[in-house]
């Protein structure tokens, strides 16, 4: 198997303020796990510029939370994957289920985005996961399948070669209800078959993180899983000591 480095993505979502953004990265660069385990900070899209002046030479690495699928022109309000990467972003976290479920982003869209951001230099950390209501009625995999499927139809399988794919059970998010690391492993070995029917060495080399409710002590429990290669932290990435524990869990 493939020695797959571990990945702890921040997702701060629409919190904070420059104030925040500031103290909050201070406080992990002083206290960064070593080189066993890669760091990610998705903030709000206002403050990646302060973020990227905060970061310079630092190992944390800078994402954002969407993009627009689109290149440039007449779209009020979206930001390009150019602009990302001219404030260092190098990472996009695509298809939060708060962009499916709250903005409407379908596996079309969630797909087009993909292939926009895949296919034009940034890293895009696709976000895939059932809500309470399909795990009830048994349809998780099924779910899974369908949102995997669209974007590897749009982009193909051998643009998941440097991407990244977060396993978030939309139940589990922000609610404090987390996954058991069984239920996580049993998800994640599932994505990772799926990639494996169109090509093994993607599916051996691919990250899959889990997200939803991730904190200081529960992580190390889901990280010791062998799909699970790290996390995508959202409330537990706005407190320091939070975020550098989840970090430590990772190594
Ligand atoms: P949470 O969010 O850690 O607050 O559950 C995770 C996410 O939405 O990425």
């Amino acid at each position: 198997m493939t020695n797959r480095l571990p990945l702890v993505a921040a997702n701060w979502k629409m919190n904070g303020s420059r104030a925040s953004v500031k103290e909050l990265l201070d406080g992990f660069k002083q206290n960064l796990p070593g080189s066993d385990v890669e760091v990610l900070v998705c903030a709000p899209a206002i403050y990646i510029p302060l973020a990227a002046d905060e970061l310079a030479g630092s190992a944390i690495g800078l994402g954002a939370q969407t993009v627009s699928e689109y290149a440039a022109g007449a779209y009020t309000g979206e930001i390009s994957v150019d602009m990302l990467k001219e404030y260092g972003c190098r990472y996009v976290i695509i298809g939060h289920s708060e962009r499916r479920h709250v903005f409407g982003e379908a596996n079309g869209t969630v797909a087009n985005k993909f292939y926009f951001a895949q296919g034009n230099g940034l890293k895009a950390i696709l976000c895939l996961g059932e809500q309470l209501q399909e795990r009830e009625a048994g349809v998780t995999e099924q779910v899974l399948s369908e949102q995997l499927d669209a974007v590897i139809a749009k982009a193909g399988i051998a643009a998941f070669t440097d991407a990244v794919i977060a396993y978030e059970p939309v139940w589990a998010i922000g609610t404090g209800h987390t996954a058991t690391p069984e239920q996580a492993q049993e998800a994640h070995s599932f994505i990772r078959l799926q990639i494996a029917r169109h090509d093994d060495h993607i599916a051996d080399g691919i990250r899959i993180l889990y997200g939803g409710s991730v904190k200081a002590d529960n992580a190390a429990e889901l990280f010791s899983m062998a799909d699970v290669d790290g996390g995508l932290i959202g409330g537990a990435s706005l407190k320091v000591n939070d975020f550098l524990a989840i970090c430590q869990a990772a190594r």
